[in-house]
Order: structure tokens, then sequence, then C-alpha cells
């Protein structure tokens, strides 16, 4: 068998077993196997590839060099050694800033190799493959530099670096539609136009900052509590544009593996707007029809404080209590004393269980992940609309760390960003003691009303310190 054949044969193994890794993040029971499956097909993939470059460049196709071999293994050492350095360094808060980081360069690469694709252009028999070849170019650019530039705002928004704000520029939708109506006249433009003329390679520069252009636009458009639809959103564009690298660089793989993420990406973005509330079509539109949110301040009176001691009378006399966890526990580290805390309450026969809303933290099954780390109970652990219902009949809830996931204003204020997204109603219980360190606005920037109302109290600190107090001073 020629090396050829084996490289396509390990090929499709490595598809199966990224189709398998899907199938495994499916839940949490099978995660770790998705997983494994993942890592395995990326180093089967890896390893036939490298197969195939070594080959061609010692001259199995008569068309190589050597340097291709230590140009490649050079970019392997310098981009191993970048990932591993930051996965061992990154905390799970910051894991969406850095997965848009990695969208980015996926963007990058499918710019550069469409770039390449235009300077390196092969001989086609007849003038229909040129042109496809050349459609494929002007596509990969434009889909790679959206993701680019849209993945790098996503980064600067998620770490704090820009304001999660949308920016409103006047005429927005008629800049997205518009750019869109000049990106296919330029495609046009460039596959008609003669093989490397300095026509070509004009409209191909103005391709290239048109989409890149687009890309920064879309993404600054869509405000912070919609950020999670965006970072699953630029998934699904990375795997689009390794996709159409794959046509480029004719190689199966990229294609099927661009396909798998590309459209797993879309599902994950419209599963995430059902549960927001939110229209697919608007974000992925970058915020198409969202109209500026009324800024006014308003004045919501005072709140009221508690304190540890206090907060752990009002436990002890509770029958049921529920923990509604959010971005604050994960920072706090809080999820152990928690833990400790519910199993020392349930000890006493009070009823505890968790509300998790589907955007809490900052990644999709955030508070699962930190729960089951700590070892809760997954039955006691309910989601969003497991638990709304329940809340009238609740003695006591726990807000540890949540705020714009816990926001009554989502439900009351039409003019409030976060308006329509469905909220776990904790201030429908008897008390409501809210966790955090200040009175500070959430991801969103939007206030809460909840920390005003009759039933709510502050306890400020911590998170993982208040808890701590409260195991303190619960009776024996
Ligand atoms: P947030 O609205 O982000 O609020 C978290 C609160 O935790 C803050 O108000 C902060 O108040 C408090 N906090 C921070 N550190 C703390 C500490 N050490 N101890 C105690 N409290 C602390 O949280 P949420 O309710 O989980 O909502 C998540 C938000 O992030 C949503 O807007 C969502 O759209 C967005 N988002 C979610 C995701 C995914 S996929 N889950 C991804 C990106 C963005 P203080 O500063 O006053 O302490």
């Amino acid at each position: 068998m020629d090396i050829v054949s084996i490289t396509t044969a390990a090929y499709i193994v490595a598809s199966l077993l990224f189709i398998l890794a899907l199938a495994g993040l499916s839940t949490h029971v099978s995660s770790r196997n998705g997983l494994a499956y993942g890592m395995v097909g990326m180093a089967v993939a890896l390893l036939a590839t490298v197969a195939l470059v070594i080959h061609d460049s010692t001259g199995g196709n008569g068309t190589g060099n050597g340097a291709s071999i230590v140009l490649m293994l050079v970019a392997i050492a310098i981009g191993a050694s970048i990932g591993l350095w930051r996965a061992k360094i990154v905390e799970m808060t910051g894991m969406p800033e850095l997965i848009a980081a990695l969208h980015s360069f996926v963007g990058l690469a499918a710019v550069l190799i469409g770039i390449n694709g235009h300077l390196d252009k092969e001989t086609y028999a007849l003038p229909s493959l040129a042109n496809i070849h050349e459609a494929e170019v002007a596509i990969g650019i434009f889909i790679g530099a959206v993701t680019f530039t849209g993945s790098i705002v996503a980064n600067l928004k998620l770490s704090g670096k820009m304001k999660s704000d949308p920016l409103m520029l006047p005429g927005k939708n008629f800049i997205n539609l518009g750019s869109l109506v000049v990106f296919a006249i330029l495609t046009v433009v460039y596959v008609a136009g003669s093989d490397r003329s300095t026509t070509q390679d004009i409209v191909l520069v103005l391709l290239t900052a048109l989409a890149l252009a687009l890309g920064w636009h879309l993404v600054a458009s869509i405000g912070g509590g919609d950020m999670p639809v965006v970072v699953s959103m630029l998934n699904s564009y990375s795997g689009w544009a390794a996709a159409a690298s794959g046509f480029l660089l004719n190689n199966d793989l990229l294609i099927v593996t661009g396909a798998l993420v590309g459209s797993s990406g879309a599902y994950l973005s419209y599963i995430m707007c059902k549960a927001m509330n939110r229209s697919f079509i608007s974000v992925i539109a970058g915020g198409f029809g969202i109209a500026a949110p009324a800024g006014d301040a308003k004045d919501y009176g005072e709140h009221r404080e508690i304190q540890a001691e206090a907060a752990a009378d009002l436990l002890a006399n509770a029958s049921s209590v529920v923990i509604t966890p959010g971005y604050g526990m994960a920072v706090a580290q809080a999820q152990y004393p928690v833990a400790e805390l519910t199993s020392r309450l349930r000890a006493k026969g009070i009823d505890v269980r968790f509300g998790i809303h589907p955007v809490a933290g900052r990644l999709p099954g955030h508070m699962n992940v930190l729960l089951a780390e700590a070892k809760v109970p997954y039955d006691i652990v309910l989601e969003m609309d497991e638990i709304n219902e329940d809340f009238p009949s609740t003695d006591v809830v726990l807000v540890i760390g949540a705020n714009d996931t816990v926001n009554p204003a989502a439900l009351d204020e039409p003019g409030s960003p976060i308006a329509g997204m469905p909220v776990l109603e904790v201030w429908n219980a008897k008390d409501v003691i809210v966790f955090k360190r200040s009175m500070a606005t959430g991801y969103a920037g939007v206030q809460n009303p909840l920390f005003f109302k009759e039933n709510s109290q502050m306890l400020f600190g911590d998170a993982k310190d208040k808890v701590e107090e409260i195991i303190r001073h619960l009776p024996a």
C-alpha cells in the first residue's frame, strides 16, 4: 500500500474518532471517553499528515525538499510549547477567552492558506476548475478573516480589556448586509478577472480588508449577555473556515473536521439562543434588529445587609433551601465549602437543591462541572426550568456569586439589555441571601433590582470566606 492510501485510511479513522468524540461529549457521564476519542483522533491525524509531508519532502512525489520537514517540526515545537504552557496556566474562568483566541488562529490560518492559494495557482485543464479554485480562495479568505477579527474582539470583551456593551453604529444592520453584498460583488470580479493580474491582487486585498472590518463589527455589536452565543458562533465560523481551507488544500480530513465543528457549533449556538430567548438569526447577524438599551440609571432604593451568623440561623431554621451559583462561585472557588454546607444542612433534614441557569458562569456547564468536582450529588442539581416553579415554596435561596442569571429586570424591564432572557426567579422565595463583594453589576453591566427587594439581604465578602463563616456558625 502506498503512503497516500495509508494517509487516506488514517484520515477516515480520525474523522470517525472525531464523530465519536462529539457523541461522547453530549453527556457528562461519557464526556471523558469523548475527550479520549478526540485526542486519539487528533494524534492519528497529525501522524498521518507528518508522514505525508516527510514522504513528499524526501522526493516521494518528486516535488519536495528537506526544508519542509524542518519548517514543519519547528512549527509543531513552537505550537505545542505555547499550547501546553497556556493550557497549564489557564483558570477555568479564563477558558472562553482562550477558546476565542484559538478560534482567531484558525481564522488567521484560513486567510494565509487562501492567500497562498491565490499566489500559487495550479494549471487546470478546464477554465471552470480554475474559477472554482478562485471562488474557494475568496470564500476561504472571507470566512477566515471574519473569524479572525471577530474572535479577537470576543477575546478582548471576555477578558474585560474591551467594554462588553454592544457597539451601536448608526445603520449597523445596513453595514452588515451591505458588506455581504459588496463581498459577493468582489468575489465575482475576482473570479472573472484574469489570473494574477494587478486587478485581481487589489480585489483580494479589498475583500480581505472588508472581511476583517465586518468580523470586528459583527462581534463588537453584540452585548455582554449574549457573549456565550458569540463564542459558540465563532466556534462554528472557525469550523467553516477550516473546511474552506480543506477545499483549497485538497485535504478531506480538514473538510470533514471543519464541517463537524461548523455544524456542531451552529447547533450549540441555536440551543443557547433558545435557552436565552434570543433570535438565532439576530445574534449571528451581529445583533440584527436589537435596539440600543435605555441607558437611564434607575433608583431602586436601599439594600439590606446580613452577617454570616444571622445567615446561619436563617438556614438552620429553614426546611427548604435552594442554592443558585454563578460566576462568583467559580472566582472564589467556593464549590468545596458550598458542598460541605449542603451536606451539613441535609444532615439536619433540610431539603437542599441547586438551580442552574444555562449560561451561569462563563462557559456552558460551568457550574455543573464545579459542583461535580466538589462531589455534590447530581440528583439535587436541577436545571432552571425544573426549579423555577418551586421558588414560592422555598424558605431560603442562597445566590452565590450569581447576578445576571437572577436579575428580575430581564422579565420586568423591556428596555433592559437582558430583557426577555429567562432567569431564575429567586425573588419568589421567602428569603434571599446574595453573596457578593460589592454592589457592582454582573457580566452584562446592568443593575440588579433583586438586591433592593424587601426579602433580599446582601452578604458582602468573598463567597468562599462567607460560606466557611456560615459553616462555623451553624448550630451543631
Ligand atoms: P455574573 O452576572 O457574571 O455576576 C457574577 C457576580 O459574582 C458579580 O456580580 C460579582 O459581584 C460576583 N463575584 C465575583 N467574584 C466574587 C467572589 N470572589 N465572591 C463573591 N462574589 C463574587 O454571573 P452569572 O449570574 O453567573 O451570569 C453569567 C453572565 O456571564 C451572563 O451575563 C452570561 O450571559 C455571561 N456569559 C456566560 C457564558 C456562559 S456560556 N456561561 C459565557 C460568557 C459570558 P462583585 O464584583 O460585587 O463581587
